[in-house]
């Protein structure tokens, strides 16, 4: 299979046997060795590369990007960070001046997510590099680098985005990168076995950690038609292929509990590459998209060949990791209301940042005078997947919107819910920290500040 794509400005054409074969390996094996393995996995940043195209330039973890999901982009390394006259980036002058560096393991991850963040002017320090993990220098001197290199405008050099991009190609048979829905769903129903792949952030770890063979693959980031959020009159379609950033961008204005709670889903370079679909598909009773979604009143739309059906959420995770997908039908598009005002999200989680959700809470209640009228809940963590509670829900409606009530009716969620103990969480601290919630949730629809953010002792 041939790839080309511009690296570090000049354009390339790698020839690869092994579709899935990480942008980390290749390019180390390439002698790019700026370009660090720390984890493997997506959790440390060490890997991170700078990715662009039409939509702009992101920061990805190269250890979880498989090289055909590069193909016609512009890919820049550690390397390509400084002029090539080996002049320094403004990022890098403020490492050196600050003191952003010990060991050094993680510095070309660092610069490489803050020169990103430096040419997409972006400011909030703490989210970009989330992502990039540091055991020594201590992230204040890095903190101070990021604000001391605003300072200066972002130099051409590094700024793939105007750049002639090569021709993406169609991969092979067995490594299909269809360009759009009709051509994905042509071609998977004469490959009913093969793995789809969107962002990779939960298959690549499948080749990394478990070196499992996917011997047919098909690579969807090139499906444009699955990356839109079309804003119908009674509700909004968005597709499989939204990233969970443009995911987050987009909830901003209609839905800002669900912003908030994506800005703790895993890391910036992660949420650059994941998709909802691939979240939803995924089927993990402890993903975070599917309890918010659940809790919304979200539909599910999928498709085989040209036949297309739609169902509720919830009624897609049949059991653990067993979702309701026939061989060849993959997720199309997910259907949201357009508003859903009710809506809070609680995320638990050991780390604040880039962590997976012990129990993830999400509430939709609809009031009305002083009683509760609607009531979605749903969680993850509690069960083998994303569930509604809904004893739960019918405990609640029709009662008073107080916290007496509410507290009385608690015990409806162990009908709901028998969760199970491992390292993240007991049994007991779920069921207790899920209950605990459901009064997170009115004291702060009454205005209560509850979020570690705004709560300090
Ligand atoms: P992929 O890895 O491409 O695919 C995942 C699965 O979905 C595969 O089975 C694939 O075949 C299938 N698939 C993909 N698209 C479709 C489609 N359109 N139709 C049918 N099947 C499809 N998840 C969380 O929920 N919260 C977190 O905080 C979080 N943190 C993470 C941190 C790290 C470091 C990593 C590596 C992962 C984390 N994840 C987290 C998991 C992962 O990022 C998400 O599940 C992500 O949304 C998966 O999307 P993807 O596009 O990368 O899916
Ligand atoms: Fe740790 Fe890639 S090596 S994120
Ligand atoms: Fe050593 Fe960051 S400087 S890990």
């Amino acid at each position: 299979m041939e790839i080309s794509f511009l690296l570090n400005g000049e354009t390339r054409t790698a020839r690869i046997d092994r579709p899935t074969v990480s942008v980390l390996d290749w390019l180390r094996a390439e002698g790019l060795t700026g370009t660090k393995e720390g984890c493997n996995e997506g959790d440390c940043g060490a890997c991170t590369v700078m990715v662009s195209d039409a939509d702009g330039t992101r920061a990805l973890n190269a250890c979880i990007l498989m090289l055909p999901q590069i193909a016609g982009k512009a890919l820049r390394t550690v390397e390509g960070i400084a002029a090539p006259d080996g002049h320094l980036h403004p990022v890098q002058r403020a490492m050196v001046a600050h003191h952003g560096s010990q060991c050094g393991f993680c510095t070309p991850g660092f610069v490489v997510s803050m020169a990103t963040a430096h040419l997409n002017g972006r400011t909030d320090d703490d989210d970009v590099l989330a992502g990039n993990l540091c055991r020594c220098t201590g992230y204040a001197p890095i903190i101070r680098a990021c604000a001391a290199a605003r300072a200066e405008p972002a130099p051409d050099w590094v700024d793939d985005r105007g750049r002639a991009l090569p021709e993406a190609t169609r991969g092979t048979e067995t490594a299909f990168r269809p360009r759009n829905s009709d051509e994905l769903a042509a071609w998977y129903l004469t490959h009913p076995s093969a793995t789809l792949i969107a962002g990779a952030t939960d298959v690549a770890l499948w080749v990394t950690k478990q070196l499992r063979d996917l011997p047919e693959v098909a690579f969807l980031n090139g499906c444009s038609d699955m990356q839109t959020i079309v804003d119908a009159p009674d509700e909004v379609c968005m597709g499989a292929g939204v990233t969970i950033a443009a995911l987050r961008k987009w909830a901003q204005g209609p839905h800002p509990a669900l912003a908030a709670m994506l800005r703790r889903f895993a890391s910036e370079q992660v949420r650059q590459s994941a998709t909802i679909g691939g979240n939803i598909a995924n089927g993990s009773p402890i993903g975070d998209g599917p309890p918010a979604l659940i809790a919304m009143g979200a539909r599910l739309v999928l498709r085989r060949g040209d036949v297309r059906r739609v169902m509720p959420l919830e009624d897609f995770f049949i059991d653990y990791r067993k979702q309701d997908r026939q061989p060849s039908e993959f997720v199309e598009s997910i259907l949201l209301p357009k508003s859903a005002p009710g809506l809070a999200c609680y995320k638990l989680s050991k780390r604040f940042d880039q962590d997976i959700s012990a129990v993830c809470g999400c509430f939709n209640l609809t009031v009305e005078g002083d009683t509760i009228t609607a009531a979605r809940v749903a969680f993850g963590g509690m069960a083998g997947t994303p569930k509604r509670a809904s004893a739960f829900e019918a405990a609640i409606t029709g009662i008073p919107f107080t916290e007496a009530a509410i507290a009385a009716a608690l015990p409806a969620m162990t009908q709901d819910f028998a969760p199970m103990s491992d390292m993240r969480a007991s049994a007991a601290y779920r069921m207790q920290t899920a209950q605990a919630m459901a009064l997170r949730y009115i004291r702060e629809r009454r205005g209560e500040a509850v979020s570690v953010l705004e709560v300090s002792a």
